[in-house]
């Protein structure tokens, strides 16, 4: 018979799952978890480290009898109707007081759903955004808590042990009410969608107009990942193009098919990002880019009708390399910007109180999209106890980026006259030109509104709401 209590358990020993608990059992907690295939209880306990405390159940009810009260009960199930059928599982196995934690990449509005569903039943029920992948949920991921504070205040102690740090500061911090866990995390998936899509621009460039080969792409990365740069996505994409196929003499990225799946998160973004709405086009185009990279067949017949040049530089390659890293630095910067300009917004219109300070924080480390750019963004927000809208607006950020913008429009200039595509990177200069300037043109589609639908306008000397007959009078010889 099992006596023992354990403090924490997992439905799902996939890797994350199986990882997150090995990770936890190395912090000295007891961990439990279930899982229907036996081999993945049997390796849950293979692996553990020697001495530390990790079972696999592959009965629900014998793996919930052995928690601690109240229970936690972390999930990593795919999202959707799978955690609905986890909670139907749960319930008649749980009392009140209890804590149910979604750690996968559930949509927010579900997650407010059921944490309202479960409330009613007196169970609490935690929205939490993991990232870091598979090394993350084994050595340290940032972790993205929301919802309940009473059930953060339980679950706090476990978390931070299990999280990366930061100058010995924990990767994760309580992100808001209601399902603001998840929205956190929803958001840091669109930015890495955009980041993704801005260094494959870059690799796009350096490989057909500067010709730079794998070996030196690879370097460049390198090199590019240091300082103010330096990011886990840099980090790996030097890393993959040393990576030689074991089935032919080819490097393996050139075998991947150039077809990018996605599971929904960045197209969530840019759908929340519409309904509340805030401008976020990085991420847009980024989701765009993955959709129009599905349609190879039609590509590959458009690519015969409309022949490239594709012609290579054949000097100043070290000036171009410059220009493209300027392209990289800003565009990096303001992918970040549209995202936590998001936040700042969704923070307040879904009445979340995000504190974007401590997100800044906690994506410093254990993340995706972790980098040294949110070491400066962490100093501005906290001086400015995140109450800032959008950090084009802070005078920090201006002198860097300044620095960036005329390479970043002479490699813009190059990529459009080469006919290589650069949507990320050019949003991101469209975003800061329209963002930076004092007068939009809009003034002309307010008219055309008014024009053709009587939508009624402001003007820029006086108060008020106008309609006018926009329709010249009509002079002979013009109009007819
Ligand atoms: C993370 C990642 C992760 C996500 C993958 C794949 O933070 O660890 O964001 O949660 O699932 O990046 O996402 P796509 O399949 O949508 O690219």
């Amino acid at each position: 018979m099992e006596e023992r209590l354990y403090n924490f358990g997992m439905i799902g020993l996939g890797t994350m799952g199986r990882n997150f608990l090995l990770n936890m059992a190395d912090h000295g907690f007891a961990v439990a978890g279930f899982d229907l295939d036996a081999s993945k209880c049997t390796l849950l306990e293979s692996t553990a480290t020697k001495n530390t405390i990790a079972k696999g159940f592959q009965e629900l009810v014998a793996m919930i009898a052995s928690l601690e009260k109240p229970r936690k009960i972390m999930m990593l199930v795919p999202a959707g109707n799978p955690v609905d059928q986890v909670i139907s599982n749960l319930l008649p196995l749980i009392e009140t007081g209890d804590i149910i934690i979604d750690g996968g990449n559930s949509h927010y509005t579900d997650t407010l759903r059921r944490i309202q569903s479960l409330e009613a039943k007196g169970i609490h029920f935690m929205g939490v955004g993991i990232s870091g992948g598979e090394e993350g949920a084994r050595y340290g991921p940032s972790i993205m808590p929301g919802g309940d504070e009473a059930a953060w205040k339980m679950v706090q102690p476990l978390l931070e042990a299990v999280s990366a740090k930061v100058n010995g500061d924990p990767c994760v911090a309580y992100m808001g009410k209601n399902a603001a866990g998840h929205y956190v995390k929803m958001v840091h998936n669109g930015i890495e969608y955009a980041i993704m899509q801005m260094i494959s621009e870059v690799y796009d460039f350096l490989k057909k107009k500067v010709g730079l080969d794998n070996t030196e792409m690879s370097n460049i990365f390198q090199q590019w990942d240091s300082g103010e740069m330096k990011s886990f996505l840099l980090e790996i994409t030097a890393d993959i193009f040393q990576v030689k196929d074991t089935e032919t003499s080819h490097f393996l990225v050139d075998m991947v098919l150039d077809q990018a799946g996605s599971k929904g998160t960045g197209k969530w973004t840019s759908q929340d990002a519409m309904d509340l709405p805030v401008s976020i086009p990085s991420i847009d185009v980024a989701v765009a880019m993955r959709d129009l990279s599905d349609v190879k067949e039609e590509r590959m017949q458009a690519a015969k009708l409309y022949p490239r040049k594709g012609r290579k530089i054949s000097s100043q390659k070290e000036a171009m390399i410059r220009d493209t890293q300027n392209a990289l630095y800003f565009s990096l910067v303001l992918a970040y910007t549209q995202g936590l300009s998001m936040l700042y917004k969704a923070s307040s219109v879904l009445q979340m109180n995000i504190p974007l300070d401590d997100v800044v924080k906690i994506w410093r480390g254990g993340c995706i999209i972790r980098s040294n750019f949110l070491d400066i963004f962490y100093t501005i927000y906290k001086s400015r106890k995140g109450n800032i809208s959008n950090i084009l607006l802070d005078k920090a950020i201006a002198k860097r980026l300044k620095k960036q913008v005329p390479g970043t429009r002479r490699f813009l200039r190059t990529a459009l006259q080469a006919g290589i595509s650069t949507s990320g990177i050019s949003s991101a200069i469209n975003y800061f030109d329209a963002f930076t300037q004092e007068k939009m043109p809009v003034n002309l589609i307010q008219a055309q509104r008014d024009y053709f639908g009587a939508h009624t306008y402001l003007r820029n000397d006086k108060s008020g709401i106008y309609h006018s007959e926009w329709k010249p009078l009509s002079t002979p010889g013009i109009h007819e």
